[in-house]
């Protein structure tokens, strides 16, 4: 028979107990960054709008599992290999349980490894996959320009190389977190299952638990709490929740930015000198540093602009040149007597070319090409953020305009 006081005492144990169950079953598991984060999912109910536009975003998709959803190169015989020449290859398969990247030389099998995690997918793929607690990149990727597969970038044209490790900055600008091994440890790498895919909603808003709690429980409060309002942020602080991963691969952080948050300054992650000697825009390769470029323009030097001037974040923007426009078109205008000196010439023209001409695609001389099979190596081109006068591109874009009028 239980005595009253025994009852009591197993009664207190089960509050902990029944408390760590309903931790662990009241839907999504607890998210690897801590309790202070809420996930992504979580947002959905009081902000549909703004969810169900950003996931269709390049920001959302960076990172995701690889699967033939996710992977954009075929797998269908004749256009699922890179002939490197000499009797060497490397064919994309699936086998069923997996897809692979399998290398052989005159037919023999020398290297094969899965694809786990795809990265980009819109101009370029590139795919990781998972080797013991390391990560590391393919061989092959993929590249929309040409339409197919090509050795990765900065990958030497004739070897096949499967052995190329990812480091914490790839994945910190690629992905929302994940948790590296201490480096005393006995085996080095990454913690599989604190990877967060994709750049989420607290990579940039930062930890919302508390918000998703206090608004849960208040539901007729209006008024945001315990979360950041841009809107009340300076203007370098606007630029720094942007810039943290648009400042080129040349930024060393000397402590994760995967801690960086919307508010905080980026000089503490970085350390003073970490843009020192970077701004002249001819030495700025115009691949991730839309920040120095921009920076770098009269029209930022002289306004109060920022990159939420042109962009929303949970909007899919790509191509859509009117809008763009639209945004250049607010400042520049014959009323406010700044527009265009070539507008008399141009004609109607000039609302759909503006951004041809003033912030044309520039080569990346740290992405460079190397397709096979006979194909041209094309430039990696990325749209510079150094809003100036190109005449080189002018004269392309009248000869482009003039030969469209003669038809
Ligand atoms: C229970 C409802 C609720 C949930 C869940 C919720 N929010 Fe909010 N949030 C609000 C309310 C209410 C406001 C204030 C009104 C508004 O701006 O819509 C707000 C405002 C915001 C703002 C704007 C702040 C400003 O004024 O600039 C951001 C950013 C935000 N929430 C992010 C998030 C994120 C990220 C999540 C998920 C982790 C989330 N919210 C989940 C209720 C919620
Ligand atoms: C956590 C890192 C990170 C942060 C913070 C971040 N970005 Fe990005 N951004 C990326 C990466 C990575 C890509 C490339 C995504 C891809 O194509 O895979 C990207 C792509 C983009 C693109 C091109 C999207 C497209 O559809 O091609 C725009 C525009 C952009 N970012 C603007 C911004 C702005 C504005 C901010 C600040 C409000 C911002 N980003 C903050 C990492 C980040
Ligand atoms: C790349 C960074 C980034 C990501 C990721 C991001 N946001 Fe935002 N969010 C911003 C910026 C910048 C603003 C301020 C926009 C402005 O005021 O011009 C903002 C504003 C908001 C607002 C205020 C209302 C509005 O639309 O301006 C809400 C609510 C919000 N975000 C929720 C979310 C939710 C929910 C997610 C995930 C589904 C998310 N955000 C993902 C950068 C981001
Ligand atoms: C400092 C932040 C940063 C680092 C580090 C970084 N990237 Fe990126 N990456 C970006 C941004 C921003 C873009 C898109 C904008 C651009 O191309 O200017 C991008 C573009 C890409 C693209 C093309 C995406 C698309 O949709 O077209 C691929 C693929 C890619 N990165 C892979 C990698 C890999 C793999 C690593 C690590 C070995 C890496 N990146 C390191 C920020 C970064
Ligand atoms: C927030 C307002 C603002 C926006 C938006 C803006 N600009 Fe400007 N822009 C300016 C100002 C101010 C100047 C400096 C004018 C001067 O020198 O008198 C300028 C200068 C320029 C110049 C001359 C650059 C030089 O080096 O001489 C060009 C070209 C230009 N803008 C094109 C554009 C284009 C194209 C867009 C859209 C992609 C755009 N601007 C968006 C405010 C803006
Ligand atoms: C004056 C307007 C303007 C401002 C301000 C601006 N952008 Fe852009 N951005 C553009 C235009 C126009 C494109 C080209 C869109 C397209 O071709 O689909 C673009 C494209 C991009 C891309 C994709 C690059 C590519 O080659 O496809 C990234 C990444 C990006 N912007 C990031 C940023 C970041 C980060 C900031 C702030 C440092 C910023 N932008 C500020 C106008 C702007
Ligand atoms: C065909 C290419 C072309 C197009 C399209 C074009 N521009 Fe220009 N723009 C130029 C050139 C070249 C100059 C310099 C002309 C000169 O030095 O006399 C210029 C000059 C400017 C200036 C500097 C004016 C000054 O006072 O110095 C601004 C601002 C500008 N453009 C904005 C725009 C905007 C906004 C659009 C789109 C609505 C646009 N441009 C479309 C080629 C173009």
């Amino acid at each position: 028979m239980l005595k009253k006081r025994n009852l009591f005492l197993i009664l207190i144990a089960l509050v902990p107990l029944t408390f760590i169950l309903t931790q662990c079953f009241n839907g999504a598991p607890p998210d690897p960054r801590g309790e202070v984060y809420a996930g992504s999912a979580s947002c959905q109910k009081c902000h549909k709008a703004q969810y169900d536009s950003y996931i269709q975003t390049a920001h959302y998709t960076t990172s995701r599992q690889a699967s033939p959803h996710t992977i954009s190169g075929s797998f269908a015989k004749g256009l699922n290999s890179l002939d490197y020449g000499y009797g060497l290859k490397v064919v994309m398969e699936n086998r069923g349980d997996s897809l692979y990247q399998a290398a052989y030389q005159n037919g023999k099998q020398t290297g094969v490894a899965p694809f786990d995690i795809s990265i980009g997918g819109v101009k370029a793929e590139t795919y990781l996959y998972w080797k013991g607690k390391q990560l590391y990149e393919l061989p092959v990727s993929y590249f929309s320009t040409i339409h197919s597969w090509a050795n990765s970038p900065g990958y030497i044209p004739d070897r096949v190389n499967f052995n190329r490790p990812i480091l914490r900055k790839c994945l910190e600008c690629h992905t929302s977190y994940i948790s590296e091994l201490p480096p005393d440890g006995k085996e080095l790498g990454f913690e599989k299952a604190s990877l967060i895919m994709g750049i989420d909603c607290e990579r940039c808003h930062g930890p919302a638990a508390n918000h998703v709690n206090f608004h849960t429980d208040n539901p007729d409060e209006k008024k945001p709490k315990y979360i950041t309002t841009y809107k009340s942020l300076t203007r370098s602080q606007k630029m720094d929740a942007c810039a943290v991963c648009h400042s080129g691969n040349k930024m060393v952080p000397q402590k994760s930015t995967f801690d960086f948050q919307m508010g905080d300054t980026l000089n503490r992650f970085v350390g003073p000198d970490a843009f020192a000697g970077a701004a002249t825009p001819p030495t700025l390769d115009v691949h991730g540093n839309q920040n120095a470029l921009l920076s770098s323009s009269k029209c930022y030097i002289m306004t109060n602009m920022d990159c939420g001037t042109c962009h929303n974040p949970h909007v899919k923007q790509e191509q859509n040149i009117a809008l763009f426009t639209q945004k250049c078109l607010s400042c520049h205008s014959e009323a406010q007597h700044n527009f265009c000196t070539l507008a008399p010439k141009l004609g109607t023209a000039i609302n759909t070319y503006c951004i041809n001409c003033h912030m044309p695609q520039k080569a990346s001389h740290v992405i460079s090409l190397t397709a096979f099979n006979g194909k041209m190596n094309p430039p990696y081109e990325v749209r510079t953020h150094h809003i100036a006068i190109y005449p080189g591109e002018t004269k392309k874009v009248m000869a482009f305009i003039k030969g469209e009028k003669v038809k």
